[in-house]
């Protein structure tokens, strides 16, 4: 077949690219340096992402420009705002494939949507004896809300393990779903060791087993691909700051029915339709989850990540951070005697890189890298259960995105060696 396709048809089946270097350009503290002289290596994008002109320029416009309340207004810069903050809500939506704008509430991050889920569908559908069903590589954003409601409600947790290499053990999920749960939570990719799960899988196990599925998402929407429709979840998180927009910002998309079945979280102004000294009614979805003055300029900036990232194309970026994954792996384990990494082989996960050097603490290791200007994460980044699961108190970490390049993961592997001779002496 391969002989007798046509250029174009090749050319077609060529995979998307982004290039980073110019990417770069988009981001202004990239062209800073640390108190040494040196140029930021940013390689902390899993904690929070860098943030391009077109976010800044969002939030700037907003503040400088328009700045004004929403749906409350009834005057030219209050319509802006209310038509900017609701285009950002489209926007949102687009990039994960929600079938429509109004199934999107915005929340401070993903946390905070866990937090909405927990305490309005939970306390309303999760009573005793009742199972939900996590996994071991959790962060603490997608555990802790759920051991408080269980805990409260007389409920139970359970985890589908994970193997060595990082991957969930499915056969033990299979027999986890005859206690018949009534929601299992998941992430979509690890922030620790870079797993992606099977998603769609594991959503269609639960379905059949009658469970709902939550998603956490906040390290793969600005990854992946992300298409709630196609994964057929029932909920699906994330947090603005992660995929190129403003801290303070972020999403929970939900089906129709079950925001509109679900109480309020937060209640007060904007989320009512009517109120009487005794009594309210609510407002519509997704107003009914958004009380109070929310973080306009940060959703505007959501929407204008949103829009950023669909610009450079998800399946591109994705190419992109597997490159540097593999690349990263590679040339660690080459260049830096006695390393260990974490998480499954390079090309099935996501631009994460956990590591530790042997005898050495991960704090002196991001304290020594600092000074060559080389950012990042040590330490159990909000997964203790599942450094415990291998039996660790920390780790070094590596992350990447759009704007990350090959010689800055040159630069850590040098920067390590330094580190290894500086522990030898
Ligand atoms: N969850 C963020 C991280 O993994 C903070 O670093």
């Amino acid at each position: 077949m391969a002989d007798t396709a046509t250029p174009t048809a090749r050319i077609r089946t060529q995979p998307a690219r982004i290039d980073p270097h110019r990417i770069r350009a988009d981001f202004p503290i990239l062209a800073t340096a640390n108190r040494f002289g040196k140029p930021l290596v940013y390689l902390d994008s899993a904690a929070t992402s860098l943030k391009p002109k077109a976010v800044i320029e969002a939030v700037d416009g907003y503040n400088s420009e328009y700045s004004s309340n929403i749906h409350r207004g009834i005057y030219e810069i209050a319509e802006r705002a209310t038509a900017a903050y609701e285009a950002a809500r489209v926007s949102t939506a687009r990039l994960i494939n929600a079938p429509e704008a109004a199934e999107i509430v915005f929340v401070r991050n993903a946390t905070e949507a866990i937090n909405l889920v927990a305490y309005s569908w939970g306390r309303r559908n999760i009573g005793r004896g009742d199972t939900i069903v996590l996994t071991e590589m959790e962060h603490h954003a997608n555990l802790v809300p759920w051991q408080v409601l269980v805990q409260e409600r007389d409920g139970d947790l359970e985890f589908i393990p994970i193997t060595d290499d990082g991957l969930l053990r499915l056969e033990v999920y299979e027999a986890l779903l005859h206690l018949h749960p009534k929601l299992v939570a998941f992430t979509h990719v690890s922030n620790m060791l870079g797993t992606i799960n099977p998603v769609r899988e594991l959503t269609e196990m639960a379905h059949a087993a009658g469970a709902l599925v939550l998603i956490d998402g906040a390290q793969a929407v600005p990854h992946i691909p992300v298409d709630v429709q196609a994964i057929g979840a029932d909920f699906y998180v994330f947090s603005g700051h992660k995929m190129l927009g403003p801290t303070g910002s972020g999403a929970l998309w939900a089906r129709r029915e079950l925001l509109e079945a679900m109480p309020p979280f937060l209640a007060g102004g904007d989320m009512i339709r009517e109120v009487h000294l005794r009594r309210s009614d609510w407002n519509e979805i997704p107003y009914k989850f958004e009380a109070g003055t929310p973080d306009i300029a940060a959703e505007i900036g959501l929407g204008a990540a949103a829009e950023y990232l669909m610009g450079l194309g998800m399946d591109a970026i994705r190419v992109h951070e597997q490159e540097l994954a593999r690349y990263a792996i590679e040339t660690l384990r080459r260049e830096v005697p006695g390393i260990e990494m974490y998480g499954p082989e390079a090309g099935d996960r996501g631009g994460v890189v956990s590591f530790n050097l042997p005898g050495i603490h991960p704090h002196d290791v991001a304290q020594i890298l600092d000074r060559s200007g080389i950012c990042i994460r040590a330490g159990h980044h909000c997964t203790m259960p599942l450094h415990e699961r291998f039996d660790l108190a920390a780790t070094a970490r590596a992350s990447f995105n759009v704007y990350t390049i090959p010689e800055e993961i040159d630069a850590l592997a040098v920067g390590l060696r330094e580190v290894v001779r500086i522990f030898e002496r």
